[in-house]
């Protein structure tokens, strides 16, 4: 199909307009297009930590989050090929961390096992690391599994643009990266962080979580048990998790 002309980008055949400035992803979620993604916030800068979000651009493998639009782009989006580079990145997720979703009280409500199932993901495919992360249970509100930590650096940004707080940040390199607290100890009850911050609620997986909260809604009734994550209307689905 030709492109289609004026503030506008094809993807996956259909027109998409954007403002100057806009992120392929951006203009594509504004227009209730689905495109995978677990690192990427409509409130935050963009950070392409994941990679989940990867569209062919004219030919060429870009980050949709990164991608500024442009008119007359062809953007494929959930090509066959593209959707399996996606299910081996989140096969990796899986294994590097421990995501034992059934006792997860994130389950049904988390961006990568939303995002696993949409992709097809049935198996991890690798195989697990099981590593052995403390749990930070000293903050009186809000507790972090770093076992369940993708790093895809939302409760960093969400601390530093939002809450003005820097309380969290990426360490490390490749295989040793992990989240760090930004405290004297280390630990969470020693920073400035408030279960009130927008990095309280933005976690997509189960890694930050509030204490005394547990099982509020239950199991079969969360956003993603109601619809796959690509039939939810993308704005209403990260307004969900928006400031609050
Ligand atoms: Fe684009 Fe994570 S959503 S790299």
């Amino acid at each position: 199909m030709s492109p289609p002309a004026g503030n506008h980008f094809s993807l996956d055949g259909l027109a998409v307009p954007f403002e100057g400035g806009e992120t392929l992803m951006a203009a594509a979620t504004r227009a209730g297009q689905y495109v995978p993604h677990l690192c990427w916030h409509p409130t935050l800068g963009q950070s392409g930590a994941c990679r989940l979000c990867i569209v062919s651009v004219d030919g060429r493998m870009a980050a949709a989050c990164t991608t500024p639009a442009a008119a007359g782009q062809v953007v494929e989006n959930r090509r066959p090929d593209i959707d399996a580079r996606r299910r081996m990145l989140l096969q990796m997720l899986f294994v590097e961390g421990n995501h034992f979703c059934p006792s997860c009280e994130k389950s049904g409500d988390c961006l990568l096992q939303a995002t696993g199932y949409e992709m097809g993901m049935t198996g991890p495919q690798f195989e697990e690391f099981y590593p052995k992360r403390a749990v930070d249970a000293s903050h009186p509100d809000t507790w972090i599994d770093f076992n369940r930590c993708i790093q895809c650096k939302l409760c960093v940004r969400a601390s530093h643009e939002i809450d003005h707080k820097d309380v969290f940040a990426i360490g490390g390199h490749g295989i040793d990266s992990h989240l760090l607290v930004n405290s004297p100890s280390g630990q969470l009850g020693d920073s400035v962080f408030s279960a009130d911050d927008f990095a309280a609620t933005v976690c997509p997986v189960g890694a930050i979580l509030p204490k005394r909260r547990g099982f509020v809604v239950p199991i079969g009734e969360r956003r993603f048990d109601r619809a796959a994550i690509s039939e939810m209307p993308a704005t209403r689905k990260e307004a969900d998790d928006g400031p609050r």
